[in-house]
């Protein structure tokens, strides 16, 4: 049940189109007048992924804050780690507008953005700027109109090697013709090794190792887990984030609103990008650090991705609902099913529900 001041601000907010909506709220982040949130430290969410301390495990998904306007008041939100972008080399415009449509009785978000940013230097020269060490990843991808999609991902680690903390490879928005494609086992050799080999290059150079994460699609068969499973495990690959939005439109309440275009997220992503999180933990093993993202809600929610495969959680289209206190709330909450549990750490619970999710029909 959200509180009545949630639900007026919601419905304040609710009457702006959604994407000026968006606006506004990364406006209020930028003002300071989004307080921050008090959360005490807890130890026991403090999680060790790819050589990296994250103080919890609950970060800001990629879309939210492209063009890194806003990485430290997020995290002063309580999230424990932020990610920018999806970030191209050129700026673009993305789509037409209207290209975010609310779902309000599913709890859920269609958007066909299709990488709207301003592009590499843009985004650099904010990161550039702060002061703090905060646990900031940057999402790199590709422009639509590219000749060599695969030398953009490269420039992006190149670009922001001195200011990620870890850098994405976004392989799976829906919205960019042909841009899943890359997923298919071929390409996706060539992809991980360009990548990589850049990732390498920059780490001989600098002394330090950045690591990458690939991010995938929920909507993928059985052989396509298989194939990329193959890929990452020949690789060295640093993770996995499963998942970004999906095509499926089924079990919506909002029928009108279901035919739009582009990827969906929020509460009815949940069940399938879980269930795909689940499938992709058996496939890799258990020392793969996966990132579990998609209806992400409460802090319930939060844990049944550990308990499903994943080191940490991301969200985004949720925070649309119940607003900024979100993060603070399920950091909270978080803490306290740890003591129902009686369990000493997240690490514990992680991979507890493996089975039951990857057995899922979704
Ligand atoms: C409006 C919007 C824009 C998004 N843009 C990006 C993006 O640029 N790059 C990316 O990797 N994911 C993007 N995503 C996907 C989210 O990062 C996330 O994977 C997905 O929404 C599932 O999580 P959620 O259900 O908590 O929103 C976007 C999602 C939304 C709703």
């Amino acid at each position: 049940m959200i509180d009545p001041f949630k639900r007026l601000a919601r419905k304040g907010l609710f009457l702006f189109d959604p994407e000026t909506a968006h606006g506004m709220s990364i406006a209020a982040l930028k003002s300071g007048l989004v307080p921050a949130c008090q959360i005490t430290s807890d130890p026991r969410l403090r999680q060790i992924v790819a050589g990296l301390t994250f103080e919890n495990p609950l970060g800001m998904a990629a879309g939210y804050d492209k063009n890194a306007e806003v990485p430290e008041a997020l995290l002063k939100l309580g999230f424990g780690f932020t990610e920018i972008g999806t970030v191209t080399p050129k700026p673009q415009s993305g789509n037409p507008r209207p290209r975010i449509f609310r779902l309000v009785e599913d709890e859920a978000v269609i958007n066909r953005l299709g990488f709207n940013n301003e592009g590499h230097d843009a985004a650099f020269g904010r990161l550039a700027a702060l002061r703090g060490g905060g646990m900031i990843g940057v999402n790199i991808g590709a422009n639509k109109d590219s000749e060599d999609r695969i030398a953009d991902y490269v420039a992006g680690i190149r670009r922001f090697y001195s200011v990620a903390r870890y850098f994405t490879a976004n392989i799976s928005s829906p919205n960019t013709p042909g841009l899943r494609d890359l997923q298919g086992r071929e390409s996706l050799a060539v992809l991980l090794s360009s990548v990589l080999a850049a990732r390498d290059e920059m780490a001989a150079a600098s002394g330090r190792k950045i690591p990458v994460f690939l991010k995938i699609a929920p909507d993928l068969t059985e052989e396509g887990m298989d194939d990329i499973a193959a890929e990452v495990l020949s690789h060295t690959l640093d993770g996995l984030i499963v998942s970004n939005t999906t095509l499926s439109r089924d079990g919506l309440k909002d029928q009108r609103q279901a035919k739009e275009t582009g990827g969906l997220s929020g509460v009815p992503l949940f069940e399938k990008s879980t269930a795909v999180l689940a499938r992709m933990r058996k496939r890799v093993g258990p020392d793969l650090p996966i990132i579990g993202v998609g209806g992400v809600s409460s802090a319930e929610t939060a844990l049944e991705k550990i308990r499903a495969g994943a080191d940490l959680v991301q969200l985004y289209s949720c925070m649309v609902y119940e607003g900024p206190g979100l993060a603070g709330d399920i950091v909270r909450g978080l803490s306290k099913l740890l003591d129902r549990e009686k369990a000493g750490s997240i690490r514990e619970l992680r991979d507890t529900r493996v089975d039951y999710w990857a057995a899922r029909k979704v």
